[in-house]
């Protein structure tokens, strides 16, 4: 089969075409005939060298990609050989076949594109998993999300919105921070001209937000304890502004604050599909009503996935980037 393989740690450039045995498949997986895969941050870290391939994954660059199931034991699922899927996957994502456990696939909602499925699974598992598992955001709560115009920020404003929570967003130029708040924000934020933590304040009458979906990290994290309201969560799933932080604990003691960190990728089957039958029991459905979007920025043949990469990594982006078929 084609693929696009890392060849060794490096910019963009590393990625080249390969042929690879298709993949075999072990117990509990289908072969999935890839139209459309998703481009995740991740996978220019993996390409730099900085994000380890876990034991038995594939070496292939990819974690989320539709298709056709064409093979494999689709067990109790309600899932078939010659169904469109869209799949969370440890690697191998960016070739012309990939294998996905059963319990990671997920019908590609009603109306929706290959391309638009295929950019689905990485950002609404990290966001479900993150805001509404370890989160409990609920109520009436609200949601401060850093990195408002990325994958995972797209995704992580209209889920919220549409389960009725207010969203503040953070990006780095006044087009992202409109394009947050068009997706749902009640405000975004541009942290090059704002400070997030007064504006927070200002806009929940000083009494702060209930949940915090971080990716930078750093300096952010001292601020943002500040800006949490009293039982407050902060989710960290990157750190990109920097893995040390000097926080005032004192805080997080007589406020009752959470601080918890996580990575996906290396989590079990079971972990991972308990969350799918979540997400198609709630977000589906607000998919396929058009409550929440996917939000495509660009697409590239996957033999371009040099320019996706590269695209990514200049920051241009809103939403997504899909490598085609
Ligand atoms: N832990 C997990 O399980 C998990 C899973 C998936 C992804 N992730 C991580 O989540 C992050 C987002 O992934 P993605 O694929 O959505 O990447 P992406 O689209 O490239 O997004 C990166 C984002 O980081 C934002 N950012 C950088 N510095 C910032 C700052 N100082 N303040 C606010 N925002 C800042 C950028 O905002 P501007 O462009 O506005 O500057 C950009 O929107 C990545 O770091 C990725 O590794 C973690």
């Amino acid at each position: 089969m084609r693929a696009i393989e890392i060849k060794t740690p490096g910019g963009p450039e590393v990625l080249v075409a390969t042929e690879r045995e298709t993949p075999a498949l072990k117990p509990g997986e289908v072969l999935i005939r890839v139209a459309a895969a998703g481009i995740n941050r991740p996978d220019v870290l993996q390409r730099q060298g900085h994000y380890p391939v876990p034991p038995g994954a594939s070496d292939l660059p990819g974690l989320e990609v539709a298709g056709t199931i064409i093979e494999g034991d689709c067990g109790d699922s309600g899932l078939a050989h010659g169904d469109r899927v869209c799949a969370l996957v440890q690697g191998g994502g960016y070739a012309e076949f990939c294998a996905a456990p059963i319990g990671q696939c997920l019908p590609v909602p009603k109306g929706l594109s290959d391309v638009e499925a295929a950019s689905l699974p990485e950002t609404f598992f990290t966001v479900w998993s993150n805001v509404f598992d370890r989160g409990q955001l609920k109520g009436d709560e609200t949601l401060l999300v850093q990195g408002g115009s990325s994958g995972i920020g797209v995704t992580a404003i209209q889920i919220a919105k549409a389960l009725g929570h207010t969203v503040f967003a953070t990006a780095g130029s006044a087009d992202k921070v409109k394009a947050c708040e068009t997706l749902g924000a009640a405000k975004g934020i541009n942290y090059r001209s704002e400070d997030f933590v007064a504006v927070v304040r200002e806009a929940t009458a000083g009494r702060g937000v209930d949940v915090i979906l971080d990716m930078v990290a750093g300096k952010y994290v001292p601020r943002e304890i500040e800006c949490l309201a009293d039982d407050g969560r902060l989710l960290l799933i990157a750190l990109l502004g920097g893995a040390k932080a000097e926080v005032d604990l004192a805080q997080v003691l007589r406020r009752r604050l959470s601080i918890s960190g996580s990575t996906l990728r290396p989590r079990s089957v079971a972990f991972k599909s308990a969350i799918a039958a979540r997400l198609k029991a709630t977000v589906w459905p607000l998919i396929e009503s058009g409550a929440i979007k996917p939000v495509i920025f660009r697409t590239f043949a996957l033999a371009d996935a040099r320019s996706a990469h590269a695209l990514m990594e200049s920051g241009e982006h809103i939403g997504k980037i899909v490598l085609t078929l």
